[in-house]
């Protein structure tokens, strides 16, 4: 079954589709009117908003915090019972320089905000600060997808291997839409229809 949406889709194949099209449009549309440069960098209401903007045509929980907990593979994601607090820590993380950013985008991922569309509205939000603090982002075409999700799923533990990764494809390339564009590529990070384990509440 797929995840309840604004347009009704009961097929989760159909969904994903309906999900990376729309979704797709309205990164674009962040990117070419200029949004992102009247957001604050790292903030998790800049995070909200980018994920309100590229999902709220979809679901009614665009740019709100999850109301269950979540878990992948074997990794549970920050228990409903810390989240608030663990979110207005990792706010307050440092992100001064290319490691502090990794570390603290390795946070938001364990917080793992929403329900769904944690990845593609969590890779904007880090190269947006990336942009902003170091004048680089990250060039996702350089990026192996398997080498990504194996180093995310390391990542609680041990983050060397993403800051490794992302390190070697940093650009000065800061407003080219395709290295901007390929980091929400839903098809090329997609992990399949149901990889979430929930309890809802
Ligand atoms: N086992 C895991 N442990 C830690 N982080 C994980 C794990 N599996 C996936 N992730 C992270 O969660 C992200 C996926 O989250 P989610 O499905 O909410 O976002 P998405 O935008 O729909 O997907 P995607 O990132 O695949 O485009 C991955 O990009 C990765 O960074
Ligand atoms: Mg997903």
């Amino acid at each position: 079954m797929a995840l309840e949406n604004k347009l009704g889709i009961t097929d989760s194949a159909e969904l994903a589709r309906e999900e990376e099209m729309r979704s797709k449009k309205k990164a674009i549309w962040l990117f070419e009117e200029g949004i992102l440069d009247t957001l604050d960098a790292g903030s998790l209401a800049t995070l909200k908003e980018i994920h309100k903007i590229l999902f709220g045509e979809i679901y009614e929980f665009a740019g709100e915090i999850r109301k269950v907990n979540l878990a992948k593979g074997n990794f549970r994601f920050a228990p409903l019972m810390y989240l608030e607090a663990a979110l207005a820590n990792i706010e307050k993380m440092p992100q001064s320089d290319y490691d502090e950013i990794i570390e603290k985008y390795v946070e938001m991922n364990i917080a793992h905000p929403f329900r769904e569309g944690n990845g593609r509205s969590m890779r904007i939000w880090l190269d947006h600060m990336l942009k902003k603090e170091i004048g680089k982002v990250v060039d996702w075409r350089l990026v192996d997808k398997e080498d990504y999700l194996l180093a995310m799923e390391r990542s609680p533990v041990k983050d060397v291997e993403i800051k490794v990764l992302l390190k070697e494809a940093l650009t000065d390339e800061v407003d080219s839409r395709e290295v901007y564009m390929k980091g929400i590529d839903h098809s090329y990070y997609y992990e399949g229809y149901t990889t979430y384990k929930t309890n809802e509440l």
